[in-house]
């Protein structure tokens, strides 16, 4: 009988724990044996909090130094660790460093190699510190960087929105309540309200960044250390406005992490309606814009099709991003204060979710980009809705003195006729109107036309068009 050999995933617990490795070098002396290849498994992070490595280097720079500078460990000690550490990024920067899981996490697979490339000195650096304020502070610098990048995306998208808004300020199209017809608009009106989106999309992410700016260095495992430390320093040396005011607080918060993923999972819920009204204006009964080869596929049995498919993933994928917010909502939800190693789970869903944000808002700006708007198809399906009905209910209400309420009944049975007879409102004759109200003059049809009604719209906010390209000129100054 041949035995199967024990894999972590066949292997008894025993097994397993027999299986373990050396100790760990950075706490061994408690340890008279290293974890058992499963415990390995669930533990490391070093696959995905790689990512903090420039951070993490940054971090403990600006911790050393401050440790010198307060005479806490020898300036030669210092140096030595400086040195080191950009040492360790050149190797990390050129592919050259070797990842290894059985340090665990970025922290110390940093921390290793510089104990080989310095030796002594490099056991100095974790001096009044612990991984528990290092990685807060890590992954706060990391978001902080991520909302910057990310406010940059944005404004790319709203500098794409507002050029095509310009050359669109008077194209008319069916403005929409229900989905059904309500008032014609225009083209550039309809874009720019994406823009204010995107506005308060990014305003949101300026939040984020002032309100995460506040260095955890310093706290410590969770209670702060009685060594003299100087926190406004470091603080000063990593670009936050100051340190964070209570240690418990400092090494357990993670509301900058969700108050990312929330500014993250608004801007996706905008660009999944936005993306919706791509899908929907490319269809052959809507035909409002076309989408290159560029940003369509074909059909592998059907050879008359052009599919929206990177609107319709840009729409499927704010799921993604709402996922991460309230999966890290439920890992936060029920921890005792301080640090728990549960806190480790918030990176993945931020590092993932920045990914789908970013593509997203890529392929949002190529399509803006790239549509080709149809002004002929916007005409004919807005001329198919009645959209004057309040223009004229507006005129027997101004020219007429009738109460709001009367005009809308008037108004409404003329629609009523116009659709009998399968016309628009500018095409039922004069004589039918003053069937309905004998006061109605041949002056009525000025306000008919869908120009004139855009015209009239001049209220401030409003799709005049003249409105719409002060609009334009204004969004150029707030947001580019
Ligand atoms: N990899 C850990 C994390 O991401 C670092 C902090 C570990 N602290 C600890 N006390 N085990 O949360």
């Amino acid at each position: 009988m041949t035995s199967t050999p024990a894999t972590p995933e066949n292997a008894t617990p025993d097994q397993n724990a027999a299986a373990g490795g050396a100790v760990n070098e950075l706490w061994g002396g408690r340890f008279s044996r290293g974890p058992s290849e499963i415990m390995e498994r669930i533990n490391v992070s070093i696959g995905f909090d790689k990512k903090l490595w420039a951070q993490d280097i940054a971090g403990s720079k600006a911790h050393a130094a401050m440790l010198a500078a307060q005479g806490i460990i020898t300036q030669d000690d210092a140096d030595a660790i400086l040195t080191g550490l950009d040492q360790v990024a050149e190797e990390i920067r050129d592919g050259r460093f070797v990842f290894k899981t059985e340090h665990e996490d970025i922290h110390m697979n940093v921390e290793s190699r510089l104990k080989e490339l310095i030796g002594e000195p490099a056991g100095r650096l974790h001096t009044a510190r612990s991984r528990n304020d290092q990685v807060a502070t890590d992954f706060k610098l990391w978001v902080r960087g991520a909302l910057q990048r990310l406010d940059g995306d944005m404004k790319a998208l709203q500098a794409a929105l507002i050029e095509q808004a310009e050359r669109h300020v008077d194209t008319i199209m069916p403005g929409f309540t229900h989905l059904q017809t309500a008032q014609p608009v225009t083209f550039g009106h309809h874009l720019l309200a994406y823009v204010e989106m995107l506005g308060r999309d990014r305003a949101r992410a300026r939040d984020a960044i002032a309100r995460l700016n506040e260095c955890p260095l310093g706290s410590a495992a969770l209670a702060g250390t009685p060594y003299p430390i100087d926190r406004a320093a470091t603080a000063a040396a990593l670009g936050f406005d100051r340190p964070t005011a209570n240690s418990l607080d400092a090494v357990s918060d993670r509301d900058f992490a969700l108050d990312y993923l929330a500014t993250a999972s608004i801007c996706a819920m905008h660009l999944s309606r936005l993306a919706e009204e791509i899908v929907l204006w490319c269809t052959t009964q809507f035909r409002f814009i076309r989408l290159s080869d560029a940003f369509t596929s074909g059909s592998s049995i059907m050879p008359q099709k052009k599919n929206p498919d990177a609107a319709e993933l840009v729409r499927a994928k704010c799921g993604r991003v709402i996922g991460a917010l309230s999966g890290l909502l439920v890992v936060m939800k029920g921890l005792p204060l301080a640090y728990s190693k549960d806190m480790q789970e918030d990176k993945e869903p931020v590092f993932e979710a920045d990914d789908t944000l970013a593509l997203c808002l890529a392929a949002t700006t190529g399509m803006i980009q790239d549509m080709t708007p149809d002004p002929a198809a916007m005409r004919r399906a807005v001329e198919a809705g009645f959209p004057t009905a309040t223009d004229l209910a507006d005129w027997l209400v101004r020219r007429l003195g009738l109460p709001f309420r009367e005009a809308h009944h008037v108004t409404g049975r003329i629609v009523r006729l116009a659709e009998e007879r399968a016309c628009g409102l500018s095409d039922v004759p004069l004589d039918v109107m003053r069937g309905v109200d004998a006061r109605i003059t041949e002056e009525v049809y000025a306000v008919l036309s869908l120009e004139a009604s855009v015209a009239s719209r001049t209220s401030f906010g409003g799709t005049a068009p003249e409105r719409v390209r002060a609009a334009v000129a204004a969004a150029r100054e707030r947001f580019l």
